[in-house]
């Protein structure tokens, strides 16, 4: 159970993620604040290329941020985006970014939030954005 107030944390965590943006090609600007098990926020913020494709999202800059320094156990995650940091609608993850996620988190239990302000915040399970998504236990059957 993660309570109100960690949940306004990470919100607060991940808008102010969004002002460490680097997206000039996009100008779509995206903050994450990621929730280990341990309790811990790593924070990420989407970084764009000039060659495109090497872009990467908010939400696998806090994934790799965490599991490049040992922490591979995670409760939920924030997202947060807009244009020009804008913040009008819901930022749902990317397929890439929900395939990551399936790496690394119980898909029944891993939340994902989704907020337009601290007091509208939606949340999922990621087997609710990821319905039958493929894991490391598929590879065994
Ligand atoms: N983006 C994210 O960082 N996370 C998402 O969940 C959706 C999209 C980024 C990628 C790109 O830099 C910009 O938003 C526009 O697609």
């Amino acid at each position: 159970m993660i309570s109100n107030e960690t949940k306004i944390e990470l919100f607060n965590t991940a808008k102010e993620m969004l002002k460490l943006s680097y997206a000039p090609y996009s100008h779509f600007h995206v903050g994450a604040a990621l929730l280990s098990k341990d309790g811990k926020i790593y924070s990420g913020c989407n970084i764009e290329n000039a060659a495109y494709g090497p872009s990467n999202c908010a939400e696998r800059t806090a994934f790799f941020k965490a599991v490049s320094e040992g922490v591979l156990q995670f409760a939920g995650i924030m997202i947060v985006g807009g244009p020009d940091s804008n913040i009008k609608d819901y930022c749902p993850p990317c397929g890439v970014c929900r395939q990551v996620m399936m790496e690394f988190c119980n898909p029944d239990e891993f939340k994902i939030f989704l907020a337009k302000s601290e007091n509208d915040i939606i949340e999922y399970t990621l087997k609710e954005l990821l319905p039958q998504g493929f894991g490391n236990a598929d590879l065994n059957k």
